[in-house]
């Protein structure tokens, strides 16, 4: 095995899934307060998708000379710490990167983190279903957070693309903060959505006293909010305009070691349902964005480098 390279998934010139690449990198030893992680299992996410097609770098998001690397979240074991971290080889983490604009990300056999961005996972968590839960579970939970604790009155909110992966996670944890919660999703996934502990509906009236919009309904999920009710969005550069007292907000998920580490040991008892559609070897990637291009999947599919 070559130890001063490793192998990751990139773009050069980006343009769909031909355009994904697996070339090698030189080894980067941690610096202080870093860990290097050995991945085990790095999810395809939407957002990769847009990534490998072009569309953040038309919008002047990315600046790679070279080429841009894949994957936000990851789960793995930790293989060196820098000075600094108190966390033993072999260590079971999970975590995510963020940002577009890296010239490598977790689509890789390793990668190099801060510590604080990680989380221990719990023993009864796989590590495959583990690296489904930072990004989205950040994201689920941040988007809760702007929402806030739910008001006496006026409590009910409706989670657009509520089977998906953020609309699931924010399902449950907007219950623990007292939302009266439906969940919009396809008509195959009632019983998935209501599982979650939340009404369900393929169709809805306006009315609603806030919508987190995991289906990325945009303006049409913001059509359906009351006067003066709440709307939080997930796509950061495309946020609505203000309108009828609306407060909208955009969730910009962001690492958060600890709050990853009080949603992993949730997901290891299924209160929060991380779902896994396949597991697929890096060198089929292009497959697998080819695959989720589709629409219609339910649950991630994992690179396994
Ligand atoms: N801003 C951030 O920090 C951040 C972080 C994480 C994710 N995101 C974004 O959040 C979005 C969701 O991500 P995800 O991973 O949860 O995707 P996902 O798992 O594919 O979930 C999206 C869900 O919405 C459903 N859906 C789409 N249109 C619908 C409609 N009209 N009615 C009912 N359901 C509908 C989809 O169903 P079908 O598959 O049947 O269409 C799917 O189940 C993505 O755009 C992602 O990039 C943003």
């Amino acid at each position: 095995m070559n130890t001063t390279t490793f192998r990751t998934a990139v773009v050069r010139t980006p343009s769909g899934p031909d355009s994904i690449e697996i070339i090698d990198v030189p080894v980067v030893e941690p610096g202080p307060g870093e860990v290097r992680v050995d991945i085990a299992a790095a999810p395809v996410h939407p957002v990769d998708l847009g990534v490998a097609g072009g569309r953040f770098h038309e919008m002047g998001l990315v600046h790679q000379p070279h080429h841009t690397g894949l994957g936000w979240e990851f789960a793995g074991t930790v293989a060196t710490a820098g000075r600094g971290v108190d966390l033993a080889a072999g260590t079971r983490v999970a975590g995510m990167v963020d940002g577009f604009d890296r010239d490598f990300g977790s689509y890789a056999e390793q990668i190099v983190v801060p510590v604080a961005s990680l989380a221990v996972v719990p023993d009864a968590l796989d590590l495959i279903v583990a690296s489904t839960v930072p990004l989205n579970g950040l994201a689920a939970a941040q988007i809760t957070d702007l929402l806030g604790d739910a008001p006496e009155e006026g409590n009910r909110l409706l989670v657009t693309g509520a089977a998906g992966s953020v609309g699931g996670f924010v399902v449950s944890l907007a219950q623990d903060r007292g939302w009266n919660v439906t969940g919009l999703a396809r008509a195959e996934d009632e019983e998935f959505v209501r599982s979650l502990g939340a009404d369900f509906a393929t169709h809805v009236e306006p009315g609603w006293d806030a919508v987190a919009d995991g289906a990325v309904m945009q303006e049409q999920g913001l059509a359906l909010v009351r006067d003066g009710g709440a709307f939080v969005g997930v796509q950061p550069a495309a946020k609505p305009a203000s309108e009828r007292g609306i407060i909208i907000d955009v969730v910009v998920a962001v690492p958060d070691g600890a709050q990853l580490g009080d949603l992993l040991p949730r997901a290891a008892t299924g209160e929060l349902s991380a779902r896994v559609h396949e597991v697929v070897p890096l060198d089929r990637v292009a497959d697998a964005h080819r695959a989720v291009a589709k629409g219609g999947v339910r649950g991630r599919y994992v690179l396994k480098p």
